[in-house]
């Protein structure tokens, strides 16, 4: 049982035993630490509801709760009860989480399995960074359900099938690289065996964006991309061929990149993927009536009663549809074309007939709120998604530079997230090159990667924030890198002592005994960690666990800076400090895996 669920127990004996209703009773860490550790406001609430004094209420509380072997409570004015744990207490819970598999973070009920859509990097276009916060959110969110028990599972869901393809293929035809291909007029032909050579991945970022700009000038170019988009869809020769051979470029790119990042994905499946789904799905809407047709397009009317106006009902067995503010999805385009919307929907079938999962969780910006929303109700309206799953979308805010805008190089280009990360490697080798370590460039990556997902992480995920690469990467402060620096720390303390590195290892020769303000602090701030995964698990964001984690790490040091260790003269005493040592070490770690960073071992 946790220290939260024992103190509430507690409580709730001793309001019962006074004849009381426990309803509205809740225990929350205090906001006063210098007075007490945990706090109860049941005083207040239960004195309103039976009209007596709040204090007299949380002193006839405190009386019940005398003789507790574990904590003490106190009734403060103007009708608190502070609650303090003590030592003996915080020595057990330390060896307890040390213990423990899961170092005390406590495991979901019922594991569910969680299906997570992370990443989606663009085929054919470059990634830039814009395209970071999908990968860092997506990879710490998963790895969060991971170690709260669930089962998950992740794809990077690839924009294969858009226009940018046909756009691409388009302009690469115009500039000439294509001509082997088109040479070949036969029926049947075979063009898999002519290579793509010219086509390098410096040309397709110089060939896509150029086919964006035209497309907006001139209608013919962007009707003929279209066209070209269709094509693909049909698995018409040779664009199929040559579109596979893009793809196959561009992803062996993106995997490099998102690996760089740490993310580690289940599959590398596309829009693309869901094709053999798309009939079946468009069919499920147009036998349900759910599909109309609108100037050539089929429509899909997703507003709800009460939203907007009703459609008036061309037939008795029509059900009702409403008209805006949320716009139909369409899932035909005007030429038979597929659409964003129509590969989502497609691709929740195929999700669902081959793993149904509980939940599925999109992480993209926040302008993809409306796309996800009416994919969604389409699943639901259509049946494609069970009523009990979960179907959620996480959009992230922005990344801006330092002038508040989105992150933009100093002429105002987009920056390439290659540049950005190499960069941020850059400079945390010159610091480390500073600290006496020199061409461990694996280690700079490390850091790097670290102060990059720290510094996003360390925000809501809805909050737009700012990119600061010198904030983010000092070895000192709320970072990721202080973070690890404290793991170093700990590292060669241990490595000093000849003391096992291991928690799992060390096992039953642990030790602890809380007694010093400091020890006390250290025990705390992980008490607070643990319990911190569960609040971040529940808000679909990290922000909670990276404070926690850092609280932590500023526990450690200062008690590192009062506190002799590997001096200290009593043996069982050094063995106690430094299974603490080990204990934090492991929580730092763990909660900076959960984040998607490494630890390192020194730096
Ligand atoms: N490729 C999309 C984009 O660049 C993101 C994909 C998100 N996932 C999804 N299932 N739609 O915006």
């Amino acid at each position: 049982m946790s220290i939260k669920e024992q103190i509430t127990d507690i409580l709730v004996d001793a309001i019962e035993k006074l004849g009381f209703e426990k309803e509205g009773l809740s225990v929350t860490f205090s906001n006063r630490p210098e007075l007490c550790d945990y706090q109860s406001n049941f005083a207040m609430i239960l004195a309103k509801k039976v009209g007596q004094k709040p204090i007299e209420l949380a002193e006839k509380i405190v009386e019940q709760t005398k003789n507790d072997q574990n904590f003490e409570f106190f009734a403060v004015l103007p009708g608190f009860i502070n609650i303090k744990i003590k030592d003996s207490t915080l020595s057990q819970f330390c060896k307890d989480t040390f213990l423990d598999k899961n170092l005390g973070v406590k495991q979901v009920e019922k594991p569910r399995l969680v299906f997570f859509d992370y990443g989606g990097a663009n085929v054919a276009k470059e990634l830039h960074v814009g395209h970071l916060r999908s990968p860092i959110v997506g990879e710490a969110l998963k790895r969060l359900h991971l170690v709260l028990g669930d089962k998950t599972l992740a794809d990077v869901h690839l924009g294969d099938y858009g226009l940018q393809m046909g756009l691409t293929l388009l302009q690469l035809k115009e500039d000439g690289f294509l001509d082997k291909f088109f040479e070949k007029t036969e029926k049947n032909a075979d063009f898999s065996n002519i290579s793509l050579e010219n086509v390098t991945l410096d040309v397709l970022n110089d060939e896509y964006p150029k086919a964006s700009k035209r497309k907006e000038e001139d209608t013919e170019f962007k009707q003929q991309a279209d066209l070209f988009t269709l094509y693909i869809q049909q698995k018409k020769e040779p664009y199929f061929t040559i579109y596979k051979k893009i793809r196959q470029l561009s992803v062996s790119e993106i995997q490099k990149n998102y690996a760089l990042l740490n993310c580690g994905f289940d599959f590398y499946l596309g829009e693309s993927d869901a094709e053999s789904y798309i009939d079946q799905t468009v069919k499920i809407f147009v036998d349900k009536h759910l599909a109309r047709e609108s100037e050539g397009a089929l429509v899909v009317d997703v507003a709800r009663e009460g939203e907007h106006v009703p459609i008036p009902k061309k037939s008795e067995d029509e059900p009702q549809r409403y008209k805006n503010p949320m716009p139909p999805a369409i899932i035909k385009k005007y030429n038979g074309g597929d659409l964003y919307a129509t590969t989502d929907i497609a691709t929740i079938l195929m999700r669902n007939k081959d793993y149904m999962p509980d939940e599925i969780v999109y992480v993209t910006d926040n302008r993809q709120g409306q796309h996800f929303e009416q994919v969604f109700r389409c699943c639901k309206m259509a049946g494609l998604s069970p009523e009990n799953q979960k179907l959620t979308h996480i959009a992230f805010g922005t990344m801006n530079g330092q002038d508040g805008k989105p992150f933009k190089t100093r002429s105002g280009g987009v920056v390439r997230l290659k540049e950005v990360v190499g960069l941020l490697i850059d400079k945390a080798s010159e610091k480390l090159s500073a600290n006496g370590i020199v061409g461990d460039s694996e280690l700079a990556r490390k850091i790097g990667v670290a102060a990059m997902k720290f510094g996003d992480l360390s925000n809501t995920v809805e909050k737009d924030y700012v990119f600061d690469i010198d904030k983010f990467l000092s070895f000192d402060g709320k970072t990721g890198p202080y973070i690890q620096y404290t793991i170093a720390r700990i590292n060669s303390i241990l490595t000093k002592a000849n003391f096992e590195k291991n928690v799992q290892k060390c096992g039953k020769n642990c030790s602890f005994l809380i007694q010093t303000k400091e020890e006390r602090n250290i025990a705390l701030a992980i008490l607070k960690l643990i319990s911190a995964y569960q609040v971040c698990y529940d808000a679909y964001s990290l922000n909670a666990l990276c404070t926690a984690v850092f609280d932590l790490a500023s526990a450690f040091s200062t008690f590192y800076n009062n506190q002799k260790i590997l001096s200290e003269p009593n043996e069982e005493k050094r063995h106690q400090l430094l299974c603490l040592c080990l204990l934090v070490k492991a929580c730092l770690e763990k909660a900076l895996w959960t984040l998607g960073i490494d630890s390192v071992e020194k730096m």
